[in-house]
């Protein structure tokens, strides 16, 4: 059976292949992923065209079902347009307390839980089921994935928006049909994610959430099941979880507010 590469520590392999990234690349890789952080305090300093348009390309570069490429990105600056939207959001961040019990409504209801207005842009990535026509090739058991593909696109927008010094924001405290009527976007499309982007004043070690106590990060043993669900231990399995470097997310020199 085909393992995978151990790291001793990021950008190390144990196990080395002639496709491998330099190690200065794959660190990069790497430090985007545990460097990303839902944000939502922003500077007002707008973002460069340019900047927006490499973030974009990264999007657009995203894997997709068969290739459909569901995705658009609705670019919003406007204020008008976003206080409406963030209208809609207050609307529901408060009609959304009734789900918790005191004292985590208190708690829910103290979280600053989007940065509509703060950030100067907002996108809206949205998916368009019917792009490749009707038969797209892998989506016909699963409709579903051209959802899961705009997904893939989001991630690689954050990921993108991360190594450019970019914070993003999901909100999805917001009405769908409300949405859409605020930015004209036709019935059968979906918007799938709402971003609030620009530049933070920090990027956090941890998520927000998990600095408030509100939930801890799971550990990785408890996410992998060998060979079958609820297999937690295999014979021919190491502890995959004992094989990872400690993720470190401490701000970097290079990101150190200067005195
Ligand atoms: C599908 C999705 C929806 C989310 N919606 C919101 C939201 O409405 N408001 C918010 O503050 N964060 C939202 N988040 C961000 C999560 O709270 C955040 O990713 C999580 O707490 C982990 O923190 P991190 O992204 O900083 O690692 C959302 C994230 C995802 C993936």
């Amino acid at each position: 059976m085909e393992r995978p590469a151990p790291t001793d520590s990021i950008g190390q392999p144990a196990v080395s292949s002639v496709f491998a990234f330099p190690a200065d690349w794959r660190e990069g890789v790497y430090q985007a992923i545990y460097r990303r952080r839902d944000i939502r305090r922003f500077r007002p300093d707008s973002v460069p065209p340019e900047v927006l348009a490499r973030v974009l390309q990264a999007a657009h570069h995203a894997p997709s079902v068969g290739f459909m490429q569901p995705w658009n990105f609705v670019v919003v600056a406007d204020r008008q347009t976003r206080g409406r939207v963030q209208d809609l959001y207050e609307r529901e961040r408060l009609a959304a307390a009734q789900f918790f019990d005191e004292p985590r409504r208190s708690q829910y209801l103290s979280f600053k839980l989007a940065g509509i207005l703060d950030a100067p842009l907002n996108i809206c990535v949205t998916c368009d089921p019917t792009r490749a026509g009707p038969a797209v090739i892998g989506r016909n058991s699963a409709p579903e994935t051209d959802l899961y593909s705009t997904c893939c696109a989001v991630e690689n927008l954050w990921l993108a928006a991360r190594a450019e010094g970019i914070g993003v924001g999901w909100v999805s405290i917001l009405k769908l049909p409300q949405l859409r009527a605020i930015l004209g976007i036709p019935p059968h499309v979906v918007p799938v994610a709402y971003l609030c982007v620009g530049y933070p004043d920090r990027f956090g070690e941890r998520p927000e959430l998990e600095e408030a106590g509100w939930l801890p990060r799971r550990s990785l043993a408890g996410t992998i099941h060998y060979e079958a669900w609820g297999r937690a231990a295999h014979p021919d399995w190491p502890a995959l979880d004992r094989l990872t470097p400690a993720v470190n997310a401490s701000t970097p020199p290079s990101e150190q507010p200067s005195t």
